[in-house]
């Protein structure tokens, strides 16, 4: 039963290749790499497809719908969509589509595990071990920061950053969040009476700051030299949302002169690349972009990018659309 035809940017678990599989003909990029924006535009000319499920390296834009006449619909699988420029799709009348909700868990457990290992140096030791430098228990080693009864602060609280809240009962943390709508968010209100502050508040109360707003022009380089200043020097940030938030060069700066205590990194600002001399810095934890990679959220986000796809050649709404005004009418 196969009536369109899709394209998928990247291998992606199979479920969700076999669910857009019952209803369409499906070519994958072979390799497991991202697609060259040549390859992808080329690709795109070539195949007339009716729909294409991409992932968050692939940048979709005016050039990119301009080389896919008729396209029906464009899957994100990824919840952050900078990588879509949302208001060309509007005006060409294409759907689009992001995976929320399915990654939230996953996303808002990373933080924690950077939290952790950034604290409690946790990566810095296990290099120490594997050495063969330790020699033996120490009353002032490896001394890190505590979590319990310290100030938390959320930078987005949308739903990651409320997940992520919401998870630091257990620590008995002081909660403080900002929105850049200046609205208060109920569940963290209700379940752990946490405050609502200014940005500038935040980087001087918190303790721990954990950055999960979107990338926009306004967001990005929001951590700047300026802001780590601001910052406690025993505080920890803690970044799963996306690079660019951070200038990372003023990071690097902060981290070596002791500016703040460490920092956490899911997401880098040029990836796969970091900023000259992080990689050098104990205060540093760094992991390559493995927010969401869970198996039963890395499955449910190809179940669900594939459910969008396939309502979106049928001309109908996607369960989690990024311009749902194209259907109000
Ligand atoms: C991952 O970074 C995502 O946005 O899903
Ligand atoms: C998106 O950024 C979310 O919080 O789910």
């Amino acid at each position: 039963m196969a009536g369109y035809k899709v394209y998928i940017t990247r291998m992606i678990p199979q479920e969700g290749i076999n669910l857009l599989s019952s209803v369409a003909d499906v070519t994958i990029n072979p390799d497991d790499a991202p697609l060259s924006r040549d390859a992808l535009l080329n690709e795109m000319k070539n195949g007339h497809y009716d729909g294409v499920l991409g992932v968050l390296t692939d940048r979709i834009d005016g050039e990119f719908f301009d080389s896919c006449k008729g396209l029906k619909g464009y899957a994100n699988y990824a919840v952050g969509y900078d990588n879509i420029d949302v208001p060309e799709a509007v005006r060409r009348g294409i759907p689009v589509s992001n995976t929320p909700d399915v990654l939230t868990d996953a996303t808002a457990e990373c933080a924690w595990a950077l939290l952790f290992a950034t604290a409690r140096r946790v990566v810095e030791t296990d290099r120490v071990m594997r050495s063969g430098s330790w020699t033996g228990w120490g009353p002032l080693q490896f001394i890190g920061g505590d979590v319990k009864g310290k100030t938390l602060g959320i930078v987005g609280a949308g739903r990651i950053g409320t997940e992520m809240a919401l998870m630091s009962k257990g620590f008995k943390m002081k909660v403080l969040y900002t929105s850049s709508s200046d609205r208060r968010n109920a569940v963290l209100d209700a379940e752990l009476e946490a405050e609502l502050v200014s940005f500038e508040e935040l980087l001087r109360e918190s303790d721990f700051v954990s950055i999960h707003c979107p990338l926009t022009p306004g967001t990005r380089h929001l951590f700047d030299a300026k802001a780590f200043a601001l910052m406690k020097k025993t505080a920890y940030i803690i970044n799963t949302g996306r690079g660019p938030v951070i200038k990372e060069e003023d990071l690097v700066e902060a981290l070596k002169n002791g500016e703040i205590a460490g920092a956490g990194l899911d997401v880098f600002e040029n990836e796969p690349a970091m900023a000259p001399n992080l990689a050098e810095l104990d205060n540093a934890v760094v992991v390559p972009h493995i927010g969401s990679a869970t198996h039963s959220s890395r499955n449910n986000m190809a179940l669900l990018a594939a459910r969008n796809l396939m309502a979106m050649l049928e001309g109908e709404k996607p369960e989690t659309c990024l311009n749902p005004e194209l259907f109000e009418k």
